[in-house]
């Protein structure tokens, strides 16, 4: 996955024979090892690596919780109390995965809102980004589908509610509909179809998430002044500098993760998904879980027609024009600089949109009713707005503060030191042992 020349040296005729025929050590040495990346990285860049380790995660707890639970709506809701209950360690395991499941997306957002500050998604790195966006969308199709297996109240009438959605679309609405469905309502050929591509879909984000490190690698990392790598100095290798920042930040992740699987397990959770699943009772409020809430506040925020365009069809293109959108982003930056670190207007309306969305997310949980739909529009007017009028408009306008004129310039002018502060050894990529 390393662009460039390949300092790989194998070592033992073993490592020899293997690089002759299939060179994957050579891969894995190039890429996690003495790959080099810049020397300024912080935290916010340690989300890629926590989001890769959480994949792995949630496929391996979802494989054997597979293994125990039934798709059938007749016995799915107990199939899940007898994972939790009698299965060994089935009470962790489901834990993990339903908590994991929101630790994946808090890890998702924290990446994507960096990605917007540094601004990552600029050329030469649109495809990586745009790789990110369907990996997004992969995971919100996964997560949507996992929500419904329990069969509590709220998988049924989430389900029923989303699919019914799709009939604002003119023509084909309905047919996409009922091959969600596999019927005219939610029921057992749903149920089935969404096991099966529940258990599908990470391993295609696996694979998109291949192709996205690939593109990383072709681009190399950006950082926080935006500005490229320029010479050596400017660069550390892989591993040891960044596994170890990983690492520690895979640490304190994972123990953010276990206090709410050991302490407040059901917090993200709604308690009417301990409700078996009943077509002839709907619940008081039909809420989706928290990190789908920002869209289905933005849903439910348009109330009046467009033209021909309906409330209905009117609010769809709005929840899925909010995700479209950021498949867009790198052209809707006209800005010559890179990071919000040289950019006073735009980390202003930045941090506006990052309080926004925790705004809509709020409203997402209220009831569509008087002044929450009221606040609902602005809120949504200004996340259309930030995309469509601040992006490009304040890339022409606003005088960026100078930038330093290289990454080790920068650091140097942080850290206060000369030339000596920037030991020879730490470009150097470690020599292989074995
Ligand atoms: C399963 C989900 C994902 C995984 C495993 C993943 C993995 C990674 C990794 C390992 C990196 C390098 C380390 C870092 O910069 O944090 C990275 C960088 C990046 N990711 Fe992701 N990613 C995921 C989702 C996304 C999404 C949803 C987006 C955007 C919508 C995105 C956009 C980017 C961009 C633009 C970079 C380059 C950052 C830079 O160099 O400034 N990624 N990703």
């Amino acid at each position: 996955m390393a662009g460039g020349h390949s300092t790989y040296k194998p070592s033992t005729g073993f490592e020899r024979w293997i690089d002759k025929r299939l060179p994957l050590p050579r891969l894995m040495y190039d890429s996690f090892v003495a790959y080099p990346v810049p020397r300024n990285l912080n935290y916010a860049y340690t989300f890629g690596g926590i989001l890769s380790i959480m994949l792995v995660a949630q496929i391996l707890t979802g494989i054997v919780l597979a293994m125990h639970y039934t798709s059938d709506t007749g016995i799915a809701f107990q199939s899940v109390e007898k994972i939790m209950r009698d299965v060994n360690s089935g009470w962790l395991l489901r834990y993990l995965h339903a908590n994991g499941a929101s630790m994946f997306f808090i890890a998702v957002y924290v990446h994507i809102f960096r990605g917007l500050y540094y601004g990552s998604y600029k050329a030469p790195r649109e495809l990586l980004w745009i790789l990110g966006c369907i990996i997004y969308l992969l995971m919100m199709a996964t997560a949507f589908m996992g929500y419904v297996l329990p069969w509590g109240q709220m998988s049924f009438w989430g389900a029923t509610v989303i699919t019914g959605f799709f009939t604002a679309i003119p023509l084909v609405g309905e047919w996409i509909q009922q091959l969600l469905l596999g019927g005219f309502a939610v029921d057992n050929p749903t149920l089935n179809r969404f096991f099966s591509l529940h258990y599908l879909l990470p391993f295609m984000i696996a694979g998109v998430v291949v192709l996205h490190v690939w593109a990383l690698h072709v681009t190399g990392q950006t950082n926080p002044t935006g500005i490229e790598v320029k010479s050596k100095t400017d660069t550390v290798a892989f591993t040891p500098y960044a596994t170890l920042k990983d690492a520690f930040a895979m640490v304190v992740f994972f123990i953010v993760f276990a206090y709410f699987v050991f302490y407040i397990p059901n917090f993200l959770g709604h308690p009417d998904n301990y409700i078996q699943a009943d077509p002839l009772k709907t619940p008081a409020h039909i809420v989706p879980e928290w990190y789908f809430l920002p869209f289905y506040a933005i849903l439910r925020a348009i109330t009046f027609n467009v033209g021909p365009i309906d409330s209905k069809l009117g609010g769809v293109l709005a929840m899925f024009g909010a995700i479209a959108v950021l498949f867009i982003v790198p052209w809707l930056d006209t800005s010559k600089v890179r990071s919000a670190s040289y950019r006073p207007w735009y980390r202003l309306f930045f941090w506006l949109f990052v309080v926004d969305s925790i705004f809509l997310g709020w409203l997402g949980s209220r009831p569509a009713e008087g002044t929450y739909v009221i606040m609902a529009q602005g809120a949504t007017l200004y996340y259309f707005a930030f995309f469509i009028v601040i992006m490009p408009v304040l890339g022409l306008l606003e005088t960026p503060r100078r930038q330093p004129g290289s990454i080790t310039e920068a650091v140097l002018a942080r850290h206060g030191g000369g030339a000596a502060a920037l030991p020879d050894s730490a470009n150097a990529a470690p020599e292989k042992t074995v």
